[in-house]
């Protein structure tokens, strides 16, 4: 394992991006900052840590012989490796927001940015972006913002939690790798934020609906049973859940 550590950065995701277009990381190679000036989250979004208080980490993870539709088997693996991560902290009421937030009780503590390398329609490999808030206690604009320490009281070795982030990583890409896509995917549905519950929404035209979040299909989408009786599949930019 290789773990370039660096004070700040525009984007870890970025960094090992740049790195895969001159020739494919080493297996696990992760870079780790303490300030990141452009961070990026899903859809566009910006993400932003207080320096030094949370983990701001991305990991290059080679694939082999992985196909490009199986693509959400890894974001699913990425999630629960870091719930189980934070089970062993003692962090309570976990759950994974679809796609791939970690929420404690309503509270977002994690968010992941999987950005795949393919390569003549195959998969090359995997950057896994994940900002952890471990120690941050102050979050601007963010009411349903995290962290581990607020949740606990605890002041945490970020090396200590990245470590176990790793562990709990190399555990969940050894299931991928033996083929045991079901177990991956009913673990995650398992721990579905909201699974089984009316829950309210908001397509992509600003209405508002009800629904029941079943699961999710192979690909990622969201099963919801709708009010109708029938059960609709969505994609991220089709839904969004209101809490
Ligand atoms: C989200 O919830 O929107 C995803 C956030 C992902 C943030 C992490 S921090 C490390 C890595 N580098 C980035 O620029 N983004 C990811």
């Amino acid at each position: 394992m290789y773990i370039i550590k660096l004070n700040a950065i525009d984007s870890t995701n970025t960094y090992l991006k740049d790195l895969a277009t001159v020739s494919l990381p080493k297996d696990y190679t992760v870079v780790v900052a303490d300030l990141q000036t452009n961070g990026k989250g899903q859809m566009g979004a910006k993400w932003s840590s207080e320096e030094g208080k949370s983990l701001t980490v991305s990991v290059f993870k080679r694939l082999l012989d992985f196909k490009v539709t199986d693509q959400f088997y890894i974001s699913m693996a990425v999630a629960l490796a870091i719930t189980n991560a934070l089970n062993c902290f003692k962090i309570p009421q976990l759950h994974i927001k679809w796609p791939n937030d970690i929420l404690s009780s309503n509270n977002k503590i994690c968010g992941i940015l999987i950005e795949n390398v393919i390569k003549t329609n195959k998969l090359q490999g995997s950057i896994i972006g994940f900002g952890l808030n471990v120690n941050q206690k102050f979050f601007e604009n963010l009411p349903q913002a995290s962290s581990m320490s607020l949740l606990t009281g605890v002041v945490y070795s970020k090396d200590e939690v990245l470590l176990e982030v790793l562990k709990q990583l190399k555990i969940y890409f050894k299931i991928l790798e033996s083929q045991k896509f079901e177990e991956i995917k009913l673990a995650y549905e398992d721990l579905l934020f909201r699974k089984d519950k009316p829950s309210t929404f908001v397509n992509s035209k600003n209405e508002r609906f009800s629904g029941i979040i079943k699961g999710v299909s192979e690909t990622g989408l969201l099963q919801v049973w709708m009010e109708d009786n029938v059960v609709e599949f969505f994609d991220l930019k089709e839904i969004k859940l209101l809490y």
